[in-house]
């Protein structure tokens, strides 16, 4: 079903090992022929095949024994996803926050039952931005030594944190980056969170709060934030989460479509799966984002172009019904200004993670012509 054969044989090179080049360092200002040698000398590890579907989709008791919530130390990541936070907190992940995208992909499956298609198109899509090729690790938060040493600039290796890659504006629980913190919980946003689920959902959290809430984010942050921009790929994720806390924030045992919102706060601000918390039954992805876009029909992706109050359409942006422009931009826009001309085991590593990302946006049935930015 899939094109992956040139994935295979590249899956087979060999491991190239560290030498004159010491960890870690950014390699900003280095002649061509020097990033070269910098970046053929790193640590290069091939990336695996991604997970397939799990076996077993049941409903399952996945705050369990082996996986005890332990809260932070010191240099360990978290970021402006409550659902990473929350699998970093419990070991579903490695509890740095700095991971592979298999063990997203895992992780995801295995502790929420996102959809495998789905799983693995959100996380190769912001590894490829925000993670580090040669050393296949991504920080689910900040920008961290532990994800090796940066690929040559202007690559930014700079973890889920990083504004405008796949984070963006108008989030449920934290603020816009131009009030600062893009990616911390934020009470008084969370607030507004409660006050939307009383108003339309009789103080549970639903597809219909999605819906009312999703419009005044859009409209507060028109109104309030001068550098406000909703456009793809951000415009996508932005629709996406607002039905994420139901279709898997509730326990796998509740059918009911209504999230209790101190079980929304475990997860959005203590990172912490409530007591006894059984994942969802059945793998799903973003089902229920129609109701959202029902009420939103005329949004078009656009920004503020001078200040408040200036919503202007961007026409060179995909549309909630544009998938296959999603990825071609994302990957010839978004991924080559980030990587304009990778060569040796950068090249082979991006090659590879593209082949993963088309892989995984053809298997969410969306038959898009594959696009390759560095040749065959
Ligand atoms: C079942 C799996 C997942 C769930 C339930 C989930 C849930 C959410 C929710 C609800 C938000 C919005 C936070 C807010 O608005 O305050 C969010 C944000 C985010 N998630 Fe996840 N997520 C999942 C998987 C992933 C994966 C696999 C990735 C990528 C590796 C990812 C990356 C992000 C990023 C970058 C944001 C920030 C977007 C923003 O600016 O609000 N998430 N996630």
């Amino acid at each position: 079903m899939f094109a992956s054969l040139a994935v295979y044989t590249l899956l087979a090179l060999k491991v190239c090992t560290v030498s004159a080049f010491p960890a870690y360092k950014s390699l900003a200002g280095l002649t061509r022929e020097a990033l070269d040698a910098a970046v053929s000398s790193t640590t290069f590890v091939p990336p695996p095949s991604p997970p397939g579907p799990l076996a077993d989709q049941s409903a399952k008791l996945v705050n369990d024994a082996a996986h005890p919530y332990q809260p932070l130390r010191p240099g360990d990541q978290r970021g402006p996803c409550p659902a990473l936070n929350t699998l970093a907190s419990h070991g579903y992940l490695p509890r740095n926050g700095v991971a592979t995208p298999a063990q997203i992909v895992t992780a995801v499956q295995e502790g929420l039952n996102l959809e495998n298609s789905f799983a693995r198109f959100l996380t190769y899509s912001t590894f490829l931005v925000n993670g580090n090729p040669i050393t296949n690790l991504m920080s689910i938060g900040d920008k961290t030594s532990g994800t090796g040493q940066d690929p040559p600039k202007p690559a930014t290796v700079a973890g889920l944190d990083t504004h405008n890659n796949c984070e963006g504006d108008t989030s449920m629980t934290r603020a816009d980056a131009f009030f600062g913190d893009n990616h911390s919980f934020n009470e008084s946003r969370f607030q507004n969170f409660i006050k939307y689920s009383e108003k339309y959902g009789a103080g549970k959290y639903n597809y219909t709060v999605a819906a009312q809430l999703r419009k005044f984010l859009i409209q507060d942050s028109i109104q309030n934030n001068p550098q406000f921009s909703l456009v793809s790929p951000r415009l996508f994720t932005a629709f996406a989460e607002s039905v994420f806390p139901i279709n898997f924030f509730i326990d796998g045992r509740d059918t009911s479509g209504q999230l209790d919102l101190d079980v929304a706060r475990s997860f959005f601000q203590n990172m912490t799966f409530p007591p006894n918390f059984f994942r969802r039954a059945g793998a799903v992805s973003n089902v229920g984002q129609n109701v959202v876009t029902d009420l939103l029909p005329n949004f078009k992706p656009g920004y503020n172009a001078h200040g408040v109050n200036t919503f202007t359409v961007d026409s060179t942006s995909a549309t909630l019904t544009e998938p296959c422009l999603r990825y071609t931009n994302f990957v010839n826009k978004n991924i080559k200004q980030l990587y304009p001309n990778p060569t040796g085991v950068l090249k082979q590593a991006l090659t590879i993670n593209l082949q993963f990302l088309y892989e995984a946006t053809v298997a969410a049935n969306e038959s898009c012509t594959q696009v390759f930015p560095y040749g065959h």
